[in-house]
Order: C-alpha cells, then sequence, then structure tokens
C-alpha cells in the first residue's frame, strides 16, 4: 500500500555543508534503491521530512531514522495510506548557506527560496507540514530555480 510519513526532528548540533551532503548522498542511494521519495528540509537546526512510498519501506526507513544519533526529538506527524506521489523525486531544502556549490553539484538539493524557511521545529500539525513542504517543492519545480537534474526514483504506478 503506497503511505506518506512526516515527521520533524532537532539535530543534535548544527549540520554543516558536509554533514548535510552526506545525509543527501546516502538517502538518496537507499530511496532510489527502495522507490522512496520526499523531501528533506533543514532549517534553524531542525529537519522536517516527507516520505512516501510503500508502507514496508516506509516503516523500515523511518525505524532507521528514529535510531539515527544524528537527530533527536522526533515527532511523528502524520501517517497515511495515500492514493498517488506528491513528491515523486528525492529532495532536500535547506535555509541558506554561504556556499552555493552545494546547489550546483547536489541533485536534489533545493536552494534557499522566496519562501522563508520556517522552523520545523513550529510545525505540530502534519496538515500543515505537508502544505509547507509542498510549497518548497513547487518553488523548487519553478522556472529559474538552480535545483540540480532530479533524480525520478520510481514510477507513480502502485
Ligand atoms: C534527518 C534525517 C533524515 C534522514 N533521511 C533518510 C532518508 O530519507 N533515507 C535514508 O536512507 N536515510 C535517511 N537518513 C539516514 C538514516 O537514519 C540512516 O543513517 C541510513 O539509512 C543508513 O542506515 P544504516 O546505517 O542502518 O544502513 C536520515 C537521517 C536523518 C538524521
Amino acid at each position: 500500500m503506497l503511505s506518506q510519513l512526516i515527521y520533524a526532528s532537532q539535530a543534535v548540533h548544527p549540520m554543516n555543508e558536509d554533514e548535510l551532503a552526506d545525509l543527501l548522498i546516502a538517502a538518496r542511494r537507499h530511496n532510489a534503491h527502495a522507490g522512496l521519495s520526499g523531501m528533506l528540509l533543514y532549517a534553524n537546526g531542525s529537519f522536517l521530512q516527507i516520505l512516501e512510498g510503500e508502507r514496508e519501506a516506509l516503516d523500515s526507513l523511518y525505524a532507521r531514522i528514529v535510531g539515527d544519533s544524528r537527530h533527536t526529538r522526533l515527532r511523528l506527524l502524520s501517517r497515511a495510506p495515500i492514493e498517488h506521489r506528491k513528491f515523486t523525486q528525492w529532495s532536500m531544502g535547506f535555509e541558506a548557506l554561504s556556499d552555493t556549490r552545494l546547489t550546483q553539484v547536489l541533485p536534489g538539493f533545493v536552494p534557499a527560496t522566496p519562501y522563508p524557511l520556517v522552523n520545523p521545529d513550529l510545525i505540530r500539525n502534519g496538515t500543515v507540514a505537508e502544505v509547507l513542504l509542498d510549497l518548497y517543492q513547487r518553488n523548487s519545480d519553478a522556472p529559474g530555480a538552480t535545483t540540480g537534474a532530479a533524480v525520478p526514483v520510481s514510477t507513480d504506478a502502485a
């Protein structure tokens, strides 16, 4: 069954670009393999992530994410079956970082957007989180956005 999961968490210490890149590269590799798509936002030391895919793959990834010592205070905001994916790619949004090189070399990084990155720590509600993540996604799809080439991880059929 195709499902969606949204959670928020707090980094144990501020993540630098190398750490974010490591996270994105590993996540991209695994998510593509597992047919998972979604988006990870990092701002103000907090994460907000939406993941979409088959229930089993989602649950096993979430168990690993929960056990990851890079973050703490995980709050599961929503977990529900869905009919089709809203996030057909895997990407990562981040607050303005000094070095824009990452946006050029790493497909999947979504540069800071005209929408202010809301502190994920303030998001308490799955619906609000989804609307917010959707806004970032739309913006990254917009003409002129400097997002790298998108890497589709699977078809919509499930
Ligand atoms: C905020 C956050 C988001 C993550 N998102 C993903 C993800 O989408 N996909 C993924 O494979 N790993 C993700 N990880 C990494 C996993 O927690 C874990 O380190 C990775 O899957 C490797 O697991 P393993 O060491 O058990 O093989 C994330 C970690 C953090 C801290």
